[in-house]
């Protein structure tokens, strides 16, 4: 199964599939390519000292639905050229176009740092610490295109201890992520999750 990573920043769970790989734990996959819209970004460094193919889509104007269109048209050729079998999205901080998540269809996975369908979008750590919630946790779902809302393959819960902060909470949500995202991958490519 070829997979592709879609990251735009520090990029530690494309390293956690990386690492998965070269341990030998992810049976089957192979890890063709690895596209960011962050020029520079840290997940595309890490790919590059990995070894594994890279590409750039910025957006480069203001981001009507016109131009996310044309750069997403072009990422689904890249992806097509590279015969991926799954996109893994990884701390990608685009909205993906509709045609883009039809084009990809069960075959587009994402890894956010809480328990859907609560604190979907953008901190979701720094959310479930101001909604003062006792524990919160990782999804793994394919992607629709709703924002954090297809299906949910795998999840996983973690107490909120008491004096945690952003950091400390990040730091244990983070170890979760980093085993949750590989083991789906391993399941999928052992097929037994069909997409759905
Ligand atoms: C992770 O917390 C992931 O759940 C969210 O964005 C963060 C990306 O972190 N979607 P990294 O770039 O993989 O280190």
């Amino acid at each position: 199964m070829r997979i592709a990573v879609l990251a735009s920043g520090n990029g530690s769970n494309l390293q956690a599939i990386i690492d998965a790989i070269g341990e030998g734990a992810l049976t089957g996959v192979v890890l063709a390519l690895v596209l960011s819209d962050k020029p520079g970004c840290r997940a595309l460094e890490r790919a590059v000292e990995a070894g594994v193919a890279t590409g750039v889509f910025e957006l480069l104007t203001t981001p009507t639905s016109g131009v996310r269109a044309e750069r997403d048209r072009a990422m689904i050729e890249r992806l097509r050229a590279e015969q991926i079998d799954l996109v893994v999205l990884a701390g990608y901080m685009q909205i993906l176009s509709a045609e883009f998540v039809q084009a990809f269809a069960g075959r587009l996975i994402n890894v956010h740092p809480s328990l859907l369908p609560r604190f979907p979008g953008l901190d979701a750590i720094g959310q479930a610490l101001d909604a003062g919630v006792a524990e919160t946790g990782v999804t793994v779902h394919y992607v629709d295109e709703g924002v954090d809302t297809g299906p949910v393959i795998a999840q996983e819960s973690l107490p909120i201890e008491p004096g945690d902060t952003a950091d400390t909470l990040a730091e244990r949500v983070h170890a979760i992520e980093h085993r949750l995202l590989p083991s789906v991958i391993v399941e999928i490519a052992a097929g037994r999750l069909t997409g759905h």
